[in-house]
């Protein structure tokens, strides 16, 4: 049977990064199916198109992929190339995309979203260039979505995904291909592997969090074997369904055993974390924690040491919520800077045109014009590099960038999974205050500007709105209020706080404490506490 009838859902809209929903939402019949077949009609590939797909491991993967492969042979593509048991990180897709032109790619995954029958799933459509789908076409999926009628699979026996190698799904193609060697070639062609390997041999000690999520292959290839790390600097190294009960983010509540190590007695020179699909990165130093926000900006700054980047960087772009930090290198390197809305698919037109080579967000995410996603592991063999040829600490490093450029104190407080209603009474109550809010003193601070942030694509011209409630101050401080596009449950709340600190005698202070002020002023101007009831925040990053 090739056609099935089906009725549409009316929640198929994707969010920040694809379609997540809890696993039961996805095993709901026909729920998974409406969705790629919604991709399919919107792509329309041409015949003879090649697919890649893989995800991060997580519950509901390998019967997804098995879905996904008979749907894709009844659709017309001539090959589908998935990762060995369905194994595919984010930016490793994004790398196969490019390297082998696929038309592009379907990536199961919830980021760093707990997994588990009782978690959540995902799944995002990337394009040709590796990245994910623009908003337009994310649109027109869910457009179509809401009046699909039919989907095309055809009836098979399931396909061997531990394998490698090519098999026929009725006329396509299956080709299973080893999810990690490509990407491990790309790390080794942007990177001084040769001073990595140098530094571990003397001595330095590195420790990797996987997570129990994808990165653990990866990590293990290219650092273990590649770089001469000890056998045990990749811990939690196995992906399982569910990330071993864990939550796989990489932020200090949640990569605790990590966090344990560096902030312990003897600790490693050098910790990282990966999340579920191995897009993002945390970077610790000995007793030391790196604000991803100035990760970037000391990326950028230190670029020209890694050989990938040795002719230096055309312009970075942040998004809107991530501090100033990489704006003030920008200045310096006499390089344009461009903020773009939360989400990784901004990036992608400003890249295809040469505009910018690095990119970052606030929330763990970095990455280059290498790939079309932000890139977990690439961070952390950046952050090696640096290390290698500076022969500094990690921690020397970020204090001698702040004495250089100032440092953007910054801070996220998330509020999650609080009543829709409460977290939209919120954010419109912040809308009607802008009117009387610019100008006016709220205690140290004086209010500058306030808006709703938009976003005109400068190369297609597409305009997005509504991206986030900005309250900037005259000193170049600044709150902003966000509502998060890829939670599951009720609403998240994000709140982003930042403040610059030029005085280098005050450099060391805990964010937390020098941003009190600024705290205390979000939470009146929201008036959170009351319309929410939470006191605390779930997260503070
Ligand atoms: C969050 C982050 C955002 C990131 C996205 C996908 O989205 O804030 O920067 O691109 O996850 O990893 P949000 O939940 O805020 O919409
Ligand atoms: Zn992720």
């Amino acid at each position: 049977m090739l056609y099935h009838a089906t009725t549409p859902f009316n929640d198929q809209k994707p969010g920040t990064s694809g379609l997540r929903k809890k696993v039961q939402v996805f095993q709901q019949p026909h729920y998974l199916e409406n969705f790629v077949q919604s991709i399919f009609n919107t792509i329309a590939a041409p015949a003879g198109a090649t697919l890649a797909l893989g995800g991060d491991g997580r519950y509901y993967n390998c019967e997804a992929i098995q879905v996904i492969l008979k749907m894709a042979a009844a659709n017309g593509f001539a090959r589908v190339m998935v990762g060995r048991c369905g194994i595919l990180s984010t930016p490793a897709a994004s790398c196969v995309i490019r390297k082998y032109r696929t038309h592009g790619g379907i990536i199961l995954s919830a980021s760093h979203n707990p997994g588990g029958p009782e978690g959540d799933f995902g799944i995002k459509y990337n394009i040709a260039n590796g990245g994910p789908a623009t908003e337009t076409i994310t649109e027109a999926i869910y457009a179509t979505s809401k009046t699909i009628s039919l989907y095309r699979l055809i009836e098979a026996e399931d396909v061997n995904l531990a394998k490698l190698g090519d098999t026929k799904l009725g006329e396509m193609t299956v080709s299973v291909f080893d999810p990690v060697a490509d990407y491990a070639d790309l790390m080794e062609s942007l990177f001084d592997f040769a001073a990595i390997k140098t530094l571990l041999a003397g001595g330095f000690r590195t420790l990797f969090d996987a997570m129990h999520a994808v990165t653990g292959p990866y990590a293990r290839e290219i650092l273990i074997n590649r770089l001469g790390a000890a056998p045990d600097s990749v811990i939690n190294a196995i992906p399982l369904p569910d990330f071993g009960g864990g939550h796989p983010d990489p932020n200090l509540t949640y990569a605790d055993q990590l966090v344990a190590a560096l902030y312990g007695d003897n600790p490693p020179d050098f910790g990282a974390a990966s999340d579920g699909d191995g897009d993002r990165n945390m970077i610790l130093g000995k007793h030391f924690f790196v604000t991803p926000s100035d990760s970037l900006a000391i990326l950028a700054a230190n670029a020209h040491l890694a050989p990938g980047y040795k002719n230096g960087v055309a312009g970075i772009a942040r998004s809107m919520p991530t501090s100033a930090a990489a704006d003030r290198v920008a200045a310096a390197l006499n390089i344009p800077c461009y903020e773009t809305p939360t989400g990784w698919k901004f990036f992608g037109n400003l890249m295809d045109a040469g505009k910018v080579t690095l990119c970052g967000e606030e929330s763990f995410g970095s990455g280059s014009n290498h790939i079309r996603e932000k890139d977990g592991l690439w961070a952390v063999l950046f952050w090696l590099n640096i290390l290698a040829v500076r022969k500094q600490s990690v921690e020397e490093i970020v204090y001698q960038h702040w004495a250089r450029f100032g440092r953007n104190v910054y801070s996220r407080h998330d509020y999650e999974a609080i009543p829709t209603g409460a977290a939209n009474g919120v954010m419109q109550h912040l809308h009607e205050r802008f009117s009387d809010l610019t100008g006016t003193q709220l205690g140290s601070y004086k209010v500058l500007y306030c808006d709703d942030f938009s976003y005109t694509d400068p190369v297609d011209g597409s305009i997005s709105t509504g991206q986030g409630v900005r309250i900037g101050f005259s000193d170049g401080s600044r709150i902003v209020f966000r509502l998060s596009g890829t939670g599951t449950e009720g609403a998240t709340l994000r709140i982003y706080l930042e403040s610059y600190e030029p005085d280098v005698t005050l450099h060391h202070l805990d964010a937390q404490q020098a941003l009190q002020e600024l705290i205390g002023i979000a939470l009146q101007l929201s008036e959170l506490r009351q319309r929410t009831g939470r006191l605390q925040p779930t997260v503070i990053t």
